[in-house]
Formats: C-alpha cells, structure tokens, sequence
C-alpha cells in the first residue's frame, strides 16, 4: 500500500490517504505538546515507540473482542488503519485520582477511586477540550445514545483487558485517554492510539511514572520512561 496525500497532521501524528480507499496510513511524530500545545517539545525515539506500543495493545484488544483500526505495522513509525470520521471525543478512563481528576475533585493523587470513572471531553482546540456530558454529546449531536452505549462498554472493556494486561509487566494502569471512529458504513471501533502519550503508567512496586507526565511536569528521563514501556511489553 502507497501514500498518496497527506490528510491530517495532528500534534503527535501524521495520517495519509492510500491508494485503497478503505485505508489510511498513520505516521508517529517524535514531537510532543501538552496543556494544549503551550508547552512544546521533542522526545527522541517517541514516535517509533508509541507506534509499536499501539499496536502491541490494540491486537490484543482486538483479540478479546474490541473491535480496532489496526491493518498491518508498515514500519518501525507508520501503520495501515482502516479509515475512519474519528468521533469527536476524548473518552477518559480513570481507576486511580490523578492529573484534573485530583485537581478538580481535591484528591490526592494515587487514591484508589472506589469505582470506576468515565469522563467524555468534546475535542476542540479552541475551546480547550470542554468536559461534556451524555445529554451534551447527544445535544450537540456528536454522538448518538446508541454509538455512546456502545463506546462506553468499549470503553469499560479495553479497562479491564489493559488492566491485567499491563498487571503481568509490572504496570499499574493508573488511567488512559481513547479515540473512537465510525467506518464508513457506522460501526464504531477502537481508533487513534493508546501509548504512554495517552495513558498514566506507574510501576507497580516502585510507583515510578512511565508516562508523558514525565515531559508534561519535567520529571526528568522522559525518553527512558517511553523506552521501559516499549521493552517490558515487546522485550525491546
Ligand atoms: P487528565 O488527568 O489530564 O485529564 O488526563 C487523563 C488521561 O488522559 C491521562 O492518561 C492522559 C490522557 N490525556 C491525553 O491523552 N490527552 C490529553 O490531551 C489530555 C489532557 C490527557
Ligand atoms: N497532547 C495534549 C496537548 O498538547 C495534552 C496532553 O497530552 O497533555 O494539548
């Protein structure tokens, strides 16, 4: 499969169109933005990692019954994925306090949450991503009940399947942030990517953060962060 014209570039990823209709070809940049791209920077090594983790996860997700984009890892950087309309929606999973949870709710962060917490925030750079509720997203005609119903068990799902997934590496999955998209006849599957970019990673035993808040709060060994990740759950 070819790339032909570039479609997109988003903060962390390029997407192209092929030369098959039914495919994109996403690309993983090294760059790395946070508090919505005022803070700016690169992390070496980033994007083949996020690519590879990625996909790593999603063919297991896939596996146990959540259906993915994923078509085929082209190389250490690019993937095939099958094209979607990615709904406009960042679909947060929390099962321990962390980052605006902790703010917003005044806990501390690391308390175990006695169950678990969905959040929906509308995606726009220009608003700043505004948390929104089910009667929002049905408002504002973003998703229908019946797509939301079936995102939120998805989304409940990959929890589960990612929670003891990353258990058996030494990862507590603190909480994590998906994508979904309709295909062109309107199933919604998994889409975008689920990376230390996008999820809270804390080592078990030692609570070390293996994540992007290592770039977001200057912690220090970002790209050995990233480089744990990748060789605990590929041995590389
Ligand atoms: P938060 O605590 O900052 O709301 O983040 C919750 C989770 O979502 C965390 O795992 C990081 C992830 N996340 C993204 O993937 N993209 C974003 O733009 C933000 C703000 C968070
Ligand atoms: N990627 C997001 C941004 O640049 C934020 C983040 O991940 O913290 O806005």
């Amino acid at each position: 499969m070819k790339k032909t014209e570039q479609l997109y570039e988003g903060k962390a990823k390029k997407v192209f169109k092929t030369d098959d209709e039914n495919y994109y070809i996403v690309s993983y940049k090294d760059d790395a933005t946070a508090f919505n791209g005022l803070k700016k920077g690169t992390i070496e090594g980033k994007g083949a990692i996020n690519n590879q983790v990625s996909n790593s996860l999603m063919k297991m997700l896939e596996k146990n019954g959540v259906p993915t984009h994923l078509v085929e890892e082209l190389s250490e950087r690019e993937t095939v994925v099958k094209r979607v309309e990615i709904v406009p929606l960042e679909v947060i999973v929390r099962n321990i306090a962390a980052g605006s949870l902790s703010k917003r709710l005044g806990l501390p962060e690391g308390t175990k949450l006695k169950s678990t917490v969905l959040e929906y925030c509308y995606k726009s750079d220009e608003l700043g991503d505004p948390m929104v509720n089910d009667y929002h997203i049905a408002a504002l005609g973003i998703a229908t009940p019946e797509e939301l119903k079936t995102i939120a068990d998805y989304s409940f799902k990959v929890n589960d399947l990612l929670t003891d997934y990353l258990k058996d590496v030494g990862i507590e999955l603190i909480d994590f942030k998906i994508e979904f998209g309709r295909t062109p006849d309107g199933t919604i599957i998994l889409a975008d990517e689920i990376s230390p970019d996008t999820c809270r990673f804390w080592d078990s035993k030692t609570g070390e953060k293996l994540d992007k808040d290592r770039f977001r709060r200057d912690l220090g060994n970002v790209e050995g962060a990233y480089q744990e990740v990748m060789k605990r759950l590929l041995g590389k």
